[in-house]
């Protein structure tokens, strides 16, 4: 790859917007949108941010953390707003904020943030290298310093329970 596409590049760089207005088909019987309609939106627009970022194409290797804050109403107009966090060698951590736009009142609630991890591919499949991240910004610093966090976190604990199971993996559940 050229050394341009692996410059640093800033999180607003490959920010991604994807919204939709929310039909009856898509509730459940208390009039509440699936989770399962708003985590595809989700995933779409953490797809685009890592591809843009990456320049590659990138696939889901894991959804972190989703918590579903409040519930979205048949009718209303959502948005999720992606943004990359974090990136390792070949994976980007890619924060997602949902909001749902009542289109009468104007009103706006953050109702979802999800935390996702994507990982670049070439064209075997294999895992390749993205380019670092430009956090000059201080929020944007913030964010990446978190997710830095989480990634050592969720390593240390794989890494306890893998000791604990032992070379057979008994304990295993
Ligand atoms: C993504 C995939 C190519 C990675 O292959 P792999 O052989 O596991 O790759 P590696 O072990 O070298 O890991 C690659 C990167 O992913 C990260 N990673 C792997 N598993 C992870 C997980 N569960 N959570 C977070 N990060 C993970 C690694 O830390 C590594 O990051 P780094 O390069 O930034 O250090 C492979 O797992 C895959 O194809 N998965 C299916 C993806 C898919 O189909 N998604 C759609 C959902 S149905």
């Amino acid at each position: 790859m050229n050394a341009a596409k692996m410059s640093p590049r800033k999180p607003a760089d490959s920010a991604t917007m994807v919204s939709e207005l929310m039909m009856p088909h898509q509730v459940n019987n208390l009039g509440h949108v699936f989770g399962g309609v708003v985590l595809s939106m989700v995933d779409r627009a953490a797809a685009v941010a890592a591809m843009r970022h990456s320049g590659h194409p990138s696939v889901t290797v894991s959804i972190d953390r989703v918590d579903f804050k409040e519930p979205i109403q048949s009718g209303e107009f959502v948005t999720c707003l992606a943004q990359v966090n974090f990136v390792g060698r070949t994976s980007m951590e890619v924060g997602v904020r949902v909001e749902a736009e009542n289109l009468l009142s104007g009103v706006k609630r953050h109702t979802t943030s999800c935390l996702l991890t994507f990982v670049a591919i070439d064209r075997d499949h294999r895992p390749c290298e993205v380019p670092r991240l430009d956090t000059s910004e201080p929020e944007d610093a913030r964010r990446y310093r978190e997710g830095q966090r989480r990634r050592e976190v969720r390593e240390l604990l794989d890494r306890e329970l893998e000791r604990e199971r032992g070379p057979r993996g008994k304990a295993a559940p």
